[in-house]
């Protein structure tokens, strides 16, 4: 697509009429949205199609002015799709570049669609159908992810693995239950998004520039058309609110967020000193100059895309917090944050899809690693509560010694003899082993939502019937 600035001072043919001169270069540069908001030229189209209908049903234009109007913006669809469209920074704007080759197109037909409409009305219905589009789109990734995270835990529902806390061995866990637990992070950010597409689904157009409008216009007629749950309730608040873009922001740096600790565990996993999981070589690259390295830039950069869209998200709202109802041009500045965090969530979401299908579990660096850190401690205090009556408080201290004292022999609890477990007290009896063993430990752990294969797989039965 290409985009021309011829040079001429004539005034802007779109809003000129009062205005003796052109704009200076400079403001004609701070100015021109044009740049970006070609994106929106789909949505642009859409809405003109719907209002120009609408017009003709209620008697407000001719028929024949309608066909002209909507063949005319059809066949702009056509030339922009395939590249053979001219922009004009000097049209400011998506709109005006668009309603001004329909004029050219369709003669003075053209002039009847802004009728009972301003850029205001106008460009808060493209965003709100791009965004709603965006979130649509999001959903729909963030299934994909979920699924495949299922597959992953359903594979891995047995497999134990360390569980950490300050990312030291806490307590065993299974793969699958640790799976489960991006499940539930990405579980809740769709459900934000459906939200979000909840709050959206309102109609702007007919707002008018603010105050709605003299002409007796259908405001339903066009919601339906577009496919909006209704019209908006207040016309001021209408060419006022981004709030839908602030939610798209918030909602993309909350799945970032969760994005990006997925990341950095992959990060951590995939290190030779953890050995967890080894990427694939579709998401890992080499080192130009270290041959044995295999690097996992795919998840660092999902990491750092998180950077970017919390960036967007406090820009927007920093833009917004200021401006005195309705329309100011600062709203334009909206749209880059938003189409670059989309762009930053789409990618990162396809990349950790794809990472953890691909990824290679070693189970049994895994299960070593489960083994040692004497991470069924906790097991032992719980024996000794329950088969000793010890009270918990206690227990953690025989625990502790028992632990100091594995320390010091370089062993793991379950390799102490009974002897010395029973010098540190003596109602400990050989069938503590059962317990001190990670796949003991793991089975035991079968409350609601706990580690247990049997608890995990019941989870994963209930996100399967939800996905
Ligand atoms: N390009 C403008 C924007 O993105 C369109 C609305 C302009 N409205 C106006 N009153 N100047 O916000």
């Amino acid at each position: 697509m290409a985009e021309s600035n011829t040079d001429t001072k004539s005034s802007n043919q779109m809003w000129g009429g009062r205005f003796a001169s052109g704009p200076d270069a400079i403001m004609e540069e701070i100015n021109a949205s044009i740049g970006f908001d070609k994106k929106l030229f789909a949505q642009d189209i859409r809405g003109s199609i719907a209002h120009a209908t609408m017009l003709a049903h209620q008697g407000i234009i001719s028929t024949e002015d309608k066909d002209k109007i909507v063949h005319g913006l059809n066949t702009i669809l056509s030339e922009i799709e395939s590249g053979n469209f001219e922009f004009s920074r000097q049209l400011e704007d998506i709109h005006m570049n668009i309603e001004a080759r329909l004029a050219t197109l369709i003669g003075p037909a053209a002039g009847r669609l802004h009728t009972a409409r301003s850029r205001n009305d106008q460009v808060a219905l493209d965003f709100r159908l791009w965004v709603k589009e965006e979130l649509e789109k999001t959903e729909k990734m963030l299934t994909g992810l979920i699924a495949a995270f299922l597959d992953r835990a359903e594979e891995h529902a047995e497999s134990v693995m360390p569980g950490f806390t300050h990312l030291q061995t806490a307590q065993p866990v299974t793969f699958g239950h640790h799976c489960m637990a991006y499940v539930e992070m990405f579980g809740r950010d769709r459900s934000r998004v459906r939200h979000a597409i909840e709050h959206l689904d309102e109609s702007p157009i007919g707002a008018a520039a603010l105050a709605g409008t003299g002409y007796p216009i259908d405001r339903h007629m066009t919601a339906k058309a577009l496919g909006f749950r209704e019209p908006t309730r207040n016309s001021i608040d209408t060419v006022s609110d981004r709030d839908f873009a602030i939610e798209f922001l918030a909602i993309a740096a909350i799945t970032g967020m969760h994005l990006s600790r997925l990341a950095e565990e992959i990060v951590i996993w995939s290190t030779p000193q953890f050995g967890f999981v080894r990427l694939s070589d579709a998401f890992s690259t080499g080192s130009s100059i270290m041959p044995q390295k295999k690097n996992p830039d795919a998840a660092e950069l999902v990491r750092a895309k998180t950077g970017r869209i919390n960036g967007s998200l406090i820009a927007l709202l920093t833009i917004m917090k200021g401006l005195p109802l309705a329309y100011s041009k600062d709203m334009q500045e909206d749209k880059e944050q938003v189409f670059d965090a989309a762009e930053s969530l789409e990618l990162a979401i396809a990349a950790m899809t794809g990472m953890v299908r691909d990824m290679t579990v070693n189970t049994a660096r895994m299960k070593a690693a489960a083994g040692s850190g004497f991470s069924t401690a906790t097991d032992l205090a719980d024996w000794l509560v329950r088969e000793a009556g010890l009270p918990f408080r206690d227990a953690h201290h025989v625990t502790g010694r028992a632990v100091a004292l594995a320390e010091s022999k370089g062993c793991d609890l379950a390799e102490l003899p009974l002897a010395d477990l029973q010098a540190i007290h003596s109602a400990i009896t050989d069938k503590v082993y059962d317990v001190l063993t990670v796949e003991a430990s793991v089975a035991s752990r079968k409350s609601f939502g706990g580690t247990a294969p049997s608890e995990v797989r019941k989870q994963i039965a209930f996100w399967r019937a939800r996905n």
